[in-house]
């Protein structure tokens, strides 16, 4: 038994931050994102008896064991329902840099989840993959979709809500890479750090419904002042909760602001064009159609950029030739 699947990282324009039961991993709020093309992940899963155990190979090494850990537990959640799958070989490569902040856990649990159906025969839904998906990386069952997705908080649950395919508003997406150092605190503590200390993860959590629901209509209506708006407010808030906590996190270097500010500037000039920023120094300049050539080139400038990557919107995860 054995298949492969592909899967790109998203980015999120609502975030999740915060955790409502660590042990599910399920999130405290919902999340809107969008979900990139020509940067992949692509996994294979052989299941096979004559393993003496599961195996993860990442870029071609034989993986640490902390991230071979997430691994495994995510083919036991497959086991839970199959309790006779043998031990797995998983193989899997990043066409992107890890160092480009792009969350390669979300397309990479996402690849695997959707190789790992594709080997049994393709039985499960997209919501069991996403349920799957969730319990191993939060950010990564939105990578299950493409375009716009919203992954909405559902009573002891989450739910993946389609919003916009990708050809639907074609929006593009510069990457200004600020920093090739391995981030100090990961998503996981960074999260329970700020629910556990910071003073103000309340009133984070409170924002969160109506910024989903500005963005959500921003997304149907393919209106990028708006979605600006509420996209670096949801950013901005998210790094500010976390900024509060004791001691407090920070993301950012100096590029990462400077960066910041050159696309305001850009936004004031005329440009459609805003900015996100996640776990990480790197800043995501989500542009207009047609509009990520300029903004690129004026984030290279930026003193303190190591490099820019430029894509556009994408597909979901899905079954290859392996
Ligand atoms: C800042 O999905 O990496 O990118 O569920 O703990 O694996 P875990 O977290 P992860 O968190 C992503 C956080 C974020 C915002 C987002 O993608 O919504």
């Amino acid at each position: 038994m054995q298949a492969a699947a592909v899967a790109h990282p998203n980015i999120a324009l609502v975030k999740y931050w915060g955790k409502a039961d660590a042990a599910r991993n399920l999130p405290a709020v919902g999340s809107i994102s969008i979900t990139l093309d020509t940067l992949t992940t692509t996994t294979s899963v052989r299941f096979d008896p004559g393993l003496d155990g599961d195996r993860f190979v990442l870029d071609g090494e034989v993986s640490s064991p902390a991230r071979s850990s997430r691994v495994h537990e995510c083919l036991e959640l497959f086991r839970r329902r199959r309790p006779e799958l043998p031990p797995a070989e998983v193989t899997s490569a990043n066409s992107f840099p890890t160092a480009a902040g792009l969350a390669s856990s979300a397309a990479g649990f996402a690849a695997l989840v959707t190789a790992v159906d594709a080997a049994l025969g393709s039985p499960f839904s997209r919501d069991e993959l996403a349920d799957i998906a969730r319990r191993c990386s939060g950010s990564s069952p939105r990578s299950l979709v493409g375009g716009f997705v919203e992954l909405a908080l559902s009573g002891e649950d989450t739910r993946l809500r389609p919003l916009l395919a990708a050809g639907d508003w074609p929006l593009e997406v510069v990457v200004a890479v600020t920093s090739n150092a391995a981030k100090t605190v990961g998503s996981s503590a960074g999260m329970e750090h700020t629910r556990s200390t910071s003073p103000y993860y309340r009133s984070w959590l409170e924002t969160s419904p109506g910024d989903l629901e500005a963005a959500r209509e921003a997304i149907l209506g393919r209106d990028l002042e708006a979605l600006a708006a509420v996209a670096e407010a949801s950013c901005l808030a998210m790094h500010a909760v976390t900024m509060a906590a004791r001691p407090g996190l920070v993301y950012f270097n100096g590029a990462t602001v400077d960066c910041l500010h050159r696309v305001r500037a850009l936004r004031r000039e005329g440009t459609a064009v805003f900015f996100t920023v996640d776990a990480g120094p790197q800043l995501k300049a989500i542009c207009g159609p047609g509009a990520s050539e300029l903004v690129a080139a004026a984030l290279a400038e930026v003193p303190g950029v190591v490099d820019v990557l430029r894509c556009g919107l994408g597909e979901g995860a899905r079954a290859v030739r392996g």
